[in-house]
């Protein structure tokens, strides 16, 4: 049977890192998976990502809850529920724990909670915890043009809306398992593995 795991962090924590990295060695363990992310590269995620980077086509910032709320519906309809059921794994880049955490920054938690509490549960959600520094050095040292959420005070606020929204999900019953995203990409590939192979 399938299992579908979530990474979660800031931007710079290393989440698509690291989801290459478990992929390959579910894939290794002869499991067959489908890696993916949100937002997606469907219709309503290509308008996010031109809304990110602020381009021309962007949305309203203000639409960003829905929008995203809408990719995730989609994503699950055609990407994450038919590979479940066929019984292989999926591993996602970023699922609703992002939602609640980024679009709370603009809207009330509970407002983007309502629209995100429906959708299934991940069987697992790890969160790759690093310090705002830290991710922002990173992003820095990648020397791609900055996104929409990546400057300093917007981080440091998300970093603590984290903190809210991840015992809140704990609460309905999520598991969540908080890794050190500080170490080496090998070590913390470790961590994450083993993390996904407790019993
Ligand atoms: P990211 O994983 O950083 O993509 P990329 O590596 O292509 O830049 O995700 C894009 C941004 O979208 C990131 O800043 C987090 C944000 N985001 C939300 O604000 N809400 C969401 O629900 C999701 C999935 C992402």
């Amino acid at each position: 049977m399938g299992s579908f795991v979530v990474l979660e962090g800031l931007d710079g924590a290393g989440t698509t890192t690291q989801a290459a990295r478990l992929t390959e060695r579910l894939e290794a363990a002869g499991h067959v998976v489908l890696r993916t992310a949100e937002p997606t590269g469907g219709p309503i995620g290509r308008l996010l990502r031109t809304t990110l980077q602020g381009g021309d086509g962007a949305a309203d910032r203000a639409s960003l809850p829905w929008l995203f709320a809408a990719d995730r519906a989609d994503h699950l309809a055609r990407t994450v529920e038919p590979a479940l059921a066929a019984g292989r794994w999926v591993v996602s880049d970023r699922y609703v724990p992002s939602s609640l955490a980024y679009q709370s920054l603009d809207r009330p938690l509970d407002l983007v909670d309502g629209l995100n509490r429906w959708f299934r549960l991940p069987d697992l959600t790890v969160f790759v915890h690093a310090p705002v520094e830290v991710c922002l050095a990173r992003i820095a040292a990648r020397g791609e043009a900055v996104e929409l959420f990546e400057e300093r005070e917007t981080l440091t606020r998300i970093a603590a809306a984290y903190e809210v929204v991840l015992p809140l999900l704990e609460a309905r019953g999520a598991r969540v398992a908080r890794v050190d995203g500080t170490r080496s990409v090998d070590e913390v590939a470790a961590r994450i593995w083993q993390v996904v192979t407790a019993p």
